[in-house]
């Protein structure tokens, strides 16, 4: 055969993508939708099909009519393909494939194409669901996400990742797929139970702790502010969470993370355990700030962090109404492994990034220090401290 030598195909393709802050999307004076959608030289109305998470949906009764109200007003732009479409919302939609289904049915059925709209208004699960299924259809149709929790605002909504889970495993099929736009309306967020008020905070410690230690001062100063539902302080908190996740997904290098390192997920591979092991009892955010208690004790344990910065830290997770010990920590293995069940967690971890373990753990509050190897015996004394001080602050 004749030599032939490769081809070399090289591709770059950007995106741009814009996130928004308001207040009452969906008030028909409120532009922050229509400035979304391109006009194409026909002026014709984009064609959206929109899906509501239900929890959000039976905590705002007005929802569906204002969205009804908002479309008419606004028809020369918008057209909806049908009345907005409910799926369950929580983790149960990612458990399964069922809302998946309905959404790819719906795609199909409405003949949304890849010039057209999904709008996405819910948590950060329902979202993540939602943008598996519009990566999917066609090989990818345009994404809105209004996201609805803390959480989703300032973190999971604003990012470049979909995903639901399978085989037992936290996010094991899904997508890098960036969006078309991101509404942030933080009317949405008076709703919250207190525990999805509080758990996106954890996000927002999570990426002050390894960036941004004046916002961590921050948080650390309007901790109580916040446990008792400040929205303005919310509104800053999210603001800079989401600047500094978009910051960290653009200025990184790695938007699709194809190195084995990834700081966000500092705290994580135990979080995603502790989610599995609770049957998903936990929110992810609640799990999150377990593990960056548990990484945080372990940084102290090998000599990494301070004591002062431990302790700043967990006192702030406290206030701001956090536990920081689950018994799902010390789920052992049955013998003879007899390990904790929690450690399988690093393996997954491993698997899902590829490559090998990399853990970020913390030298000080804003700084932190990939290890590629951890001592179990270390992080088994680490829960057993968190055990004793959750014992004593209950007293
Ligand atoms: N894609 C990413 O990059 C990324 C990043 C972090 C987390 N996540 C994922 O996000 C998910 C967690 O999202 P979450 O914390 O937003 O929780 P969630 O989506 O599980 O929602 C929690 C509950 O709040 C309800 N809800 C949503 N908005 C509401 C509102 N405004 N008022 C009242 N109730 C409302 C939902 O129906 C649900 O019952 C996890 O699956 C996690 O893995 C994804
Ligand atoms: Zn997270």
């Amino acid at each position: 055969m004749i030599e032939l030598s490769p081809i070399r195909q090289e591709l770059s393709v950007p995106y741009i993508y814009d996130v928004h802050f308001t207040f009452g999307l969906f008030r028909e004076d409120n532009l922050s939708l229509i400035k979304t959608l391109p006009t194409d030289a026909k002026e014709t109305p984009a064609k959206i099909l929109i899906v509501v998470d239900e929890g959000v949906a039976q905590t705002h009764q007005e929802l569906l009519a204002q969205i009804a109200a908002y479309a008419k007003c606004h028809q020369d732009k918008l057209q909806l393909v049908r009345d907005p479409l409910l799926v369950p919302g929580g983790e149960q939609s990612k458990n399964t494939v069922d809302s998946l289904d309905l959404i790819l049915k719906q795609v199909n059925d409405f003949k949304i194409d890849r010039h057209s709209y999904l709008l996405a208004i819910g948590g950060g699960a329902m979202l993540d669901m939602a943008g598996y299924a519009a990566a999917l259809a066609h090989r990818g149709i345009r994404l809105i996400r209004v996201p609805t929790t803390v959480l989703a605002q300032c973190d999971s909504g604003v990012g470049v990742k979909n995903g639901i889970n399978a085989f037992g495993k936290k996010n094991f099929l899904g997508t890098f797929a960036p969006p078309a736009a991101v509404l942030n309306d933080f009317e949405f967020l008076t709703t919250l139970e207190d525990r999805d008020w509080r758990s996106g905070i954890a996000e927002a410690v999570k990426v002050a702790l390894i960036k941004d230690p004046p916002f961590f001062d921050f948080i650390a100063s309007h901790a109580a502010a916040l446990a008792k539902r400040d929205l303005a302080i919310m509104q800053k908190v999210i603001y800079r969470c989401a600047q500094l996740h978009l910051d960290h997904i653009r200025g990184g290098n790695d938007p699709f993370e194809k190195g084995s390192s990834r700081p966000l997920d500092f705290g994580h591979w135990s979080a995603h355990k502790l989610e599995q092991l609770t049957d998903y009892e936990l929110r992810h955010g609640e799990a999150v700030a377990m593990g960056i208690a548990l990484d945080c004790v372990y940084s102290n344990l090998s000599n990494l962090l301070s004591s002062d910065d431990l302790e700043r830290i967990l006192s702030t997770l406290e206030t701001l109404g956090f536990q920081l010990y689950s018994s799902a920590m010390l789920t052992h293995k049955p013998p003879p492994e007899n390990r904790l069940s929690l450690f399988e967690g690093l393996q997954e971890f491993r698997e899902h990034l590829g490559g090998e373990l990399t853990l970020l753990l913390l030298t000080q509050i804003g700084t932190g220090m990939n290890v590629h190897q951890v001592n179990e015996t270390l992080y088994a004394r680490a829960i057993h401290l968190l055990k004793e001080r959750g014992t004593h602050e209950n007293r």
